[in-house]
């Protein structure tokens, strides 16, 4: 059978019993009524303070007791004492009424701009997302925080503003094509069987809407998976000359404009081929998009500074001034006639950029109104 240990007595540490007592007992305390940061200072400095002056006040009247013992014998110590343990003993409470009172005021002002802070982000929604936390005049570890805020706040403000922004010109995008599909249906219910002609148009007029949408919607994916860092490059060794020889045969079957090879070397790259190609084809599309019926649309590539440099030029309409620094923002367009245009989104130049920071390459247009545009990869 089991024998049953006999329990040893806890022993307890008289010196050490008592502070760990106090101490379970002001947290019990702090634990059932939420104190605020002023308050548990406070009582923490006029505790220290009693506890320090009680010590210097008993040491005192001690020390001074055995003095006086010594000089003048007990009895008369005795006398001599008891005044100066009332002083002690009044001081003490006077001690701590003035340390609560400036304490707790002194705290209180330190703390303000933590109030301050708690009201304004309980303001802070997406309704008032300008909203800034006040740093105060003190320079310390508080202003910092207030500062460390703000640029949060600053981030998501953009953010926020960048996905409206982008949610309103994506509605903006698919009204026409959805409008056009629309009327085209109604226009097929009233006149369609009757009319041979009429059916023909709106054939043709959904499938390019369609077309168009499609495009959109893979654009739009492209660049969500882009910002979402799930799009990944993917390198390998490849011939840029051939690309290039590749891109110019497949423009010339699609397109009646003249396509010329221009100035051609061969050149290994080690790139994501594909979105290579789909960034070069980004600005070919341009080119053939933006340039009258005689439009010539030149591609090269060659050796530059130990990069590899791709050039697609063309003799179109051109991007004037104001336009230019703009071209590479999503869903922009240079001007209201080109808005018009169904087939255009904005969104082509914003994926070759994504395409050229992806292989830190850089990306540059030039262009003269009237005269044409140059565009130039550098990778
Ligand atoms: N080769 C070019 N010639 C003239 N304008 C251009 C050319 N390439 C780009 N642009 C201007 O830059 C804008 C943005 O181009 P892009 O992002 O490809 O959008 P999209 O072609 O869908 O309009 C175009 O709307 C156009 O105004
Ligand atoms: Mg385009």
């Amino acid at each position: 059978m089991k024998q049953e240990q006999p329990k040893t007595p806890h022993k307890r540490n008289p010196f050490t019993a008592v502070p760990r007592a106090v101490a379970r007992s002001v947290r019990s305390f702090a634990k059932r009524h939420r104190l605020s940061v002023t308050a548990k200072t406070t009582i923490m400095y006029a505790v220290i303070f009693a506890l320090v002056f009680t010590g210097l006040g008993v040491l005192l009247v001690f020390s001074y007791r055995t003095y006086l013992i010594n000089r003048v014998g007990a009895e008369e110590a005795r006398d001599m004492l008891t005044p100066l343990a009332w002083l002690v003993l009044i001081l003490l409470p006077l001690g701590l009424a003035v340390t609560l009172s400036l304490g707790g005021l002194v705290i209180r002002g330190m703390l303000t701009p933590v109030k301050k802070m708690i009201a304004t982000a309980k303001e802070i929604d997406t309704a008032s997302l300008s909203t800034r936390i006040e740093s105060g005049n003190s320079e310390d570890e508080l202003s910092d925080l207030a500062a460390i805020l703000n640029d949060m706040l600053d981030r998501l403000q953009t953010a926020f503003e960048r996905q409206n922004r982008f949610i309103s010109d994506v509605s903006h995008e698919l009204r026409t094509p959805i409008a056009v599909v629309q009327g085209y249906s109604e226009l097929l219910t009233r006149w369609g069987l009757s009319k041979p002609e009429v059916l023909q148009e709106a054939i043709e007029a959904i499938g390019s809407e369609a077309r168009n949408m499609k495009n959109l919607v893979e654009k739009l994916l492209f660049l969500a998976r882009a910002d979402k860092k799930s799009l990944q490059t993917q390198p390998e060794s490849f011939h840029i000359d051939e690309l290039i020889n590749e891109i110019v045969n497949e423009t010339r079957l699609i397109s009646n404009k003249e396509i010329l090879a221009g100035q051609i070397e061969s050149n290994t790259l080690y790139a994501d081929r594909a979105l290579i190609k789909q960034a070069i084809r980004v600005f070919v599309e341009n080119s053939l998009k933006y340039s009258g019926p005689d439009g010539r649309v030149t591609l090269s590539c060659y050796a530059d500074e130990g990069r590899c440099a791709v050039v697609v030029s063309d003799n179109g309409i051109g991007i004037s001034e104001t336009d230019l620094p703009h071209v590479f923002e999503r869903f922009y367009k240079a001007d209201d006639a080109r808005r018009r245009d169904g087939g255009s989104a904005g969104l082509g130049l914003a994926i070759a950029k994504w395409i050229a920071d992806a292989h830190k390459a850089d990306l540059d247009i030039s262009s003269k109104p009237g005269i044409g545009t140059t565009v130039r990869l550098l990778i």
